[in-house]
């Protein structure tokens, strides 16, 4: 048997240079050295956070950074500025109202396991017909019950806000996108205004997928004056540069020119595709021990990160591609839609990258043939979404990255 067991020296090598604490493609940054770019939003966060009344609600596109930017400013805050508490709580489809503030609950002692308590009163008979019911193995005591509510009132915004005015702390609750009940987005916009008309210290900062903020807060209206909308956007491409240059230069590689601006490029803004293609990269060049990074190694590295790609993404791609006759066509428009570089494309722009890319003249028929074809009716089973006459855009803005990822030109490109 080969001494390399299952790729073991390979494991403990990559192991050893620690290359996956610095590309972290899965797991939020909560500290400012591998923290890049966010200036604006970083300082915008301080200070609601040092206002009083003020919370805030971050939200945008999955993976551009909310979570990051939230972690590592709350450490900053609370290593610099306040001292005060920080609890987390990323929710899930389970979560309901009642659910999210157990920990800071529990912290100031209160007991949020039972809801009611059923009190026995015991009535007890006299004791010969004690001695028979004993002897019989009955049970001697008669018992009435009565219900007493428990003091914690999960459900109420108002007890809530009220146990924890005086708790110095930044409470992050993480996925509120996936609270499914209006009426639990309603709540927690009752708690947020409740807890800025008691000038509380208790801070909440909500994180969550979406396209505008009142997804997040089920359009509620009294929560606007207190709850601060930040919208992330895509990071920079020189902020993308600067995770894979300083990355590297901590591992001690050094990649090409060329590979950094099709790092760049491909990312389209988004950190996680940054973090994933260069930890790819890395991985091959500490394996077969190069220093330098080249188009060889990135290319190796698209396939990997192709295959590590989230599910959700290949599923979509794969479900229609294997509907369609042929299937290549259909790779090269995507590429070319995803190389257009903007949420919105026209077709015009998809003709012309059609050409640049691959020297192929496209008429307008087949292309709009084949857009109609990426474009179904059911949006969330659609590549593409029509967005205007003429105009297109990804349903998922990662699809772009993906595509470049997943079809990597290089491989694509007709003969
Ligand atoms: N400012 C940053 N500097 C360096 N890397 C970052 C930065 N922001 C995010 N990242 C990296 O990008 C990846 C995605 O970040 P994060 O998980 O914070 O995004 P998100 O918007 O919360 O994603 P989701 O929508 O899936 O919850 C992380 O793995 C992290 O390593
Ligand atoms: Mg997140």
């Amino acid at each position: 048997m080969s001494s390399d067991l299952f790729g073991l020296d390979s494991v403990l090598k990559i192991k050893k240079s620690g290359v996956r604490n610095v590309f972290t493609p899965h797991t939020p940054i909560n500290r400012f050295d591998h923290f890049f770019g966010r200036e604006k939003d970083v300082k915008r966060m301080i200070s609601l956070i040092d206002s009083p009344g003020q919370h805030i609600l971050l939200y945008g596109d999955r993976g551009v950074g909310k979570t990051s930017l939230a972690k590592t400013t709350c450490s900053f805050i609370l290593n610099k500025i306040n001292k005060g508490l920080f609890f987390t709580k990323s929710c899930d489809s389970e979560d309901v109202f009642s659910s999210l503030f157990l920990e800071p609950l529990q912290h100031i002692g209160c007991d949020t396991s039972i809801q009611s308590i059923t009190k026995s009163l015991k009535q007890t008979g006299d004791a010969s017909l004690n001695v028979v019911a004993a002897k019989a193995g009955l049970q001697s005591e008669r018992q009435s019950s009565t219900v007493f509510k428990n003091p914690a009132n999960l459900n109420s915004p108002f007890w809530i806000a009220n146990q924890l005015k005086g708790l110095d702390c930044i409470f992050l609750l993480d996925e509120v996108d996936t609270l499914v009940n209006v009426e639990d987005k309603h709540k927690l916009a009752e708690l947020i205004k409740a807890l800025s008309d008691l000038d509380s210290s208790f801070k909440i900062i909500l994180v969550g997928i979406a396209k505008t903020a009142s997804d997040l807060t089920a359009g509620h209206q009294s929560v606007q004056r207190c709850l601060k909308e930040i919208r992330l956007e895509r990071m920079d491409d020189e902020d993308i540069r600067k995770i894979i240059l300083n990355g590297m230069r901590q591992i001690e590689k050094r990649p090409i020119d060329d590979v950094v601006d099709k790092i760049v490029n491909i990312s389209s803004g988004f950190p996680h595709f940054a973090h994933l293609i260069c930890l790819k990269c890395a991985e091959i060049a500490i394996e077969t021990n190069k220093t330098h990074i080249e188009s060889e190694i990135l290319d190796r590295a698209l396939d990997y990160a192709a295959t590590d790609s989230e599910g959700t993404l290949t599923e979509s791609v794969d479900a229609i591609l294997r509907t369609i006759n042929k299937p290549q066509d259909y790779k090269l428009l995507l590429l070319a839609a995803a190389n257009c570089q903007k949420r919105d494309f026209r077709s015009s722009e998809v003709t012309s990258k059609f050409k640049k890319l691959f020297n192929i003249d496209i008429t307008s028929a087949k292309l709009s043939k084949r857009l109609s074809k990426l474009t179904n009716e059911d949006v969330s089973n659609s590549i593409l979404i029509k967005t205007g006459r003429g105009c297109f855009s990804f349903q998922d803005p990662r699809m772009p990255s993906f595509i470049k990822i997943s079809f990597n030109n290089s491989r694509i490109i007709p003969a």
